[in-house]
């Protein structure tokens, strides 16, 4: 069968039973270690076996590879990389690529880690690093030099929704030889799959919408080759990731792909109550804007339209103040105020005092991160229960 062929759905849903013993789940490794024989052994030592070996569990495991399987497949990329959560899945990415003297452009709002990361972790390597608006693209293009080594943005931005068009940034990069690497956690590959506009490397953190279920922290890179060489990735695993060390457990990548085998009914759901509630916000009195995808008030809206035509399940909300976010999250009776997202449980963050906490005034201004922002990430509750627990929540102030 051409899996290809067949339908995202489908796609989460199926794969092959493990031919050894025919379980239609696919079993979790729990080894470190694996025996060699003399043929193994002598392969290894020839250079002419790699993945089809099982070696050691920080170099690859079998479960993992059938998580990596079909997140590719989801993905519509050739080959998937899994790793120990989403940072490690941006860092071990770019680590794969850029060396000492090279240059990165990067939008200016990106999750407030990988910002920290950029601006000031990954310059201790004398790596220098720009900070644009990825709408614009003149602004990219001024901010290309000879030593540039790849475009970075989010499809969604954490936390302000900022879409990006990707297709634009990819011809602008691609004519200047420059690889476009994006974060799609808050859309997921059921809302953008990126390689479908050519993007060359795409990383998500699986512990939001792959896995679903607030039960596992993990990250997958997927790779297209092209401006990229095929061996692009297999490299990153030998020589950055088996070196770095972040590797993903046999027991998370067997929860992830658990869960993944729903993300797309979970997803529709979410898409709906997300704007249910987007609409119910907007109109609201006490709200001041509402930033959703979805919505013809959204900047990138038109944008959103062509490349996510389902527009995600993450929305953020301004109130008059910071106080007035946090008591309203803190009323939610069905929502939990939390850190994490993409999972079935509508979540609520207020970003600029709780992830964007480290990052400085003006850095936020820049961002659009401002004090009164509600981040939520919309469950797959009923639409009537979650518009009702913001209703009461919203009383409260
Ligand atoms: C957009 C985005 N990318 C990456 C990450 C990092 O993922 P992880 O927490 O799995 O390391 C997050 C975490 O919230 C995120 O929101």
């Amino acid at each position: 069968m051409n899996k290809d062929n067949l339908d995202f759905g489908t796609k989460a849903v199926f794969y092959e039973p493990e031919p050894h013993s025919q379980s239609i789940n696919y079993p979790i490794y729990t080894s470190s270690n694996y025996q060699y024989d003399e043929a193994i052994y002598q392969a290894i030592v020839d250079g002419t076996v790699r993945k089809e070996v099982n070696i050691y569990s920080r170099c690859g495991n079998p479960t993992e590879y059938k998580f990596e399987e079909q997140v590719a497949l989801l993905n519509g990329a050739k080959e998937c990389l899994a790793t120990a959560s989403g940072m490690a899945a941006i860092s071990h990415a770019i680590f794969g690529l850029v060396k000492n003297g090279d240059h990165i452009i990067t939008d200016w709002t990106t999750y407030s880690s990988t910002h920290e990361w950029f601006d000031h972790r990954i310059t201790d390597f004398g790596i220098t690093v720009s900070f644009v608006d990825t709408t614009d693209m003149k602004q990219i293009e001024d901010a290309i030099q000879p030593n540039t080594k790849l475009i970075y943005f989010e499809t969604i931005a954490n936390p302000t929704m900022k879409v990006a068009p990707i297709a634009d940034i990819v011809k602008l990069a691609h004519s200047h030889n420059i690889p476009v690497f994006c974060d799609n956690t808050f859309a997921c590959p059921a809302v953008c799959r990126p390689h479908e506009f050519g993007v060359d490397v795409v990383v998500e953190s699986a512990t939001k919408f792959l896995g679903g279920h607030n039960d596992a922290v993990g990250g997958v890179i997927t790779f297209n080759p092209g401006i990229l060489p095929e061996n692009w990735l297999l490299n990153v695993r030998w020589n950055t990731l088996n070196k770095w060390g972040g590797a993903l457990s046999p027991f998370n990548s067997w929860l992830l792909l658990r869960g993944m085998q729903t993300l797309d009914v979970r997803v529709e759901r979410m898409v709906k109550n997300a704007m249910d509630l987007a609409l119910f916000l907007e109109k609201h009195p006490k709200v001041k804007r509402v930033w959703y995808p979805g919505l013809p008030s959204h900047p990138q809206h038109e944008i959103a339209k062509k490349q996510m035509p389902t527009f995600g399940s993450m929305l953020t909300f301004n109130l008059a103040t910071e106080l007035e976010a946090v008591k309203v999250l803190t009323s939610l009776k069905i929502g939990s105020f939390a850190a994490s997202l993409g999972g079935v449980r509508t979540c609520t963050q207020a970003p600029t005092t709780m992830a964007f906490l480290d990052i400085d005034e003006e850095q936020k201004a820049k961002m659009n991160v401002v004090e009164g922002m509600a981040r939520v990430s919309v469950g797959i509750e009923t639409s009537k229960d979650i518009i009702a627990d913001f209703e009461q929540a919203l009383a409260q102030i």
